[in-house]
């Protein structure tokens, strides 16, 4: 009854306002239990401010696998499928004519966000998504074990590498038999691409293609980088990992079989909610650099975009108006660990007491590196593709450092042809 009254109050106001019916939209929802929780928080008040009706839509777990899936719907301009959804940082150039121009109707908000978050979303002057939360790779680790052993966080990948190899040894010593030292992203996909480019470019090895669009990536630096972490497969990574996403490496930390991982932001909520093994046990910080390089991390994040088929874009402007204000933006944060977009949120005081972590997440977001996704345009996910497999085969061993990056140069070279388009 409570929730009926205002809703009617809306309808009747939009009714007023000469919207005549009621329409239902869509809009892309993460399945976790969190995941619901803030989307019918969405729903109610969407529902009540507008009239219409909330439905969601749930969309494979990997961000390429999004990425084929709206890649068919608006080669077949569905209007119908999805009017809301989030959109990779690296997809707004993929996407780009598909997109809602919401350069008018969110020009009142654009002071409320990072300004670099902000601009990733701009093609040739056109806003074209709403930064929703902002994500940077992490190394987190367990302050327990390393003070147990009397080791201090790792500075470099060496250091990484020789912590991880003594700890795992002495734990499963004592019995815990299916203890690892180091988990990450190693399945053939997006997160990958993540994960390589920051062993590569923290090692001097450069970014795969440059600012200029120069394809860089056949350098003995980067060959090494990749060797480093063949090394690491089946010493202090499980075989497994070859098929780890954000969730699987983090099931295996959040269960306590793990030393270290590389992770986004958002692990470390749930690191700590009462149901983790791990609760109160948990440090991050930025992620190791080679012995000549600086720590890097992927940039990453997701942008709400509205699909430029819709047939309803002024009240999916509304919804989007609603998921990117604070208030949202707050419950993302508490329910699924989403870092804030909107930069007032990092000095309020609700929000840090929530998040003191979010404090160390500042530097590491300022070391971000961007995937080579504006230079590259239409063509970024051919690109990541041929990257991640590149990178997938040296872990897998079926091929070495030096081979890859001699393969991988000349396959981006043929991905470019004449320009990046
Ligand atoms: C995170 C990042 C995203 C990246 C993905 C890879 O979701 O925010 O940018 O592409 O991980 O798995």
């Amino acid at each position: 009854m409570r929730r009926l009254i205002p809703s009617m109050v809306a309808a009747t106001l939009a009714l007023m306002s000469g919207q005549t019916h009621a329409d239902t939209l869509r809009m892309q929802c993460a399945p976790s239990k969190e995941g619901r929780q803030y989307c019918n928080e969405i729903k109610q008040r969407f529902e009540a401010q507008t009239g219409h009706t909330l439905e969601f839509i749930d969309l494979p777990p990997a961000s390429d696998e999004k990425l084929s899936l709206f890649q068919q719907l608006f080669a077949a301009k569905d209007a119908s499928a999805i009017d809301l959804f989030q959109a990779d940082t690296v997809w707004i150039g993929v996407l780009n004519k598909h997109l809602l121009d919401l350069t008018d109707s969110v020009s009142d908000i654009k002071q409320d966000f990072f300004p670099a978050a902000w601009q990733n979303n701009v093609v040739n002057g056109r806003v074209k998504a709403v930064p929703a939360y902002l994500d940077s790779g992490a190394l987190y680790y367990r302050k327990d074990l390393l003070e147990k052993y009397d080791e201090q966080p790792p500075v470099t990948w060496a250091d990484l590498t020789r912590i991880a190899t003594r700890i795992q040894q002495e734990e499963r010593a004592a019995g815990h038999k299916n203890f690892w030292g180091f988990v990450f992203q190693g399945k053939s996909y997006e997160g990958l691409t993540c994960n390589v480019l920051e062993w590569v470019a923290s090692q001097n090895g450069g970014s795969f293609i440059d600012a200029q669009g120069n394809i860089t990536i056949n350098n003995p630096q980067a060959a090494q980088a990749l060797n480093m972490a063949a090394g690491w497969i089946g010493k202090i990574t499980p075989k497994g990992a070859l098929g780890y996403m954000e969730e699987e490496s983090r099931a295996v930390f959040q269960n306590g079989d793990a030393l270290f991982m590389r992770n986004w932001p958002y692990a470390y909520v749930l690191a700590q909610d009462s149901s983790s093994a791990i609760r109160g046990k948990v440090g991050v910080m930025p992620l190791p650099k080679g012995a000549e390089g600086e720590s890097v991390s992927a940039l990453g994040g997701w942008q709400w975009a509205i699909n430029g088929y819709t047939k309803n874009p002024q009240a999916a402007i509304a919804l989007l108006k609603i998921v990117s204000d604070a208030e949202s933006q707050k419950r993302a944060l508490a329910l699924m660990g989403q870092a804030p977009s909107r930069v007032a949120l990092y000095d309020d005081p609700q929000v840090l007491a929530q998040a003191p972590y979010l404090a160390d997440f500042k530097s590491i977001f300022a070391q971000s590196m961007p995937r080579p996704a504006t230079q590259t345009k239409r063509q970024y996910a051919q690109v990541s593709r041929a990257i991640y497999n590149a990178t997938f085969n040296v872990l897998r061993g079926d091929s070495d450092g030096v081979t890859a990056v001699a393969d991988l140069q000349q396959r981006l070279e043929r991905i470019k042809a004449r320009g990046w388009r």
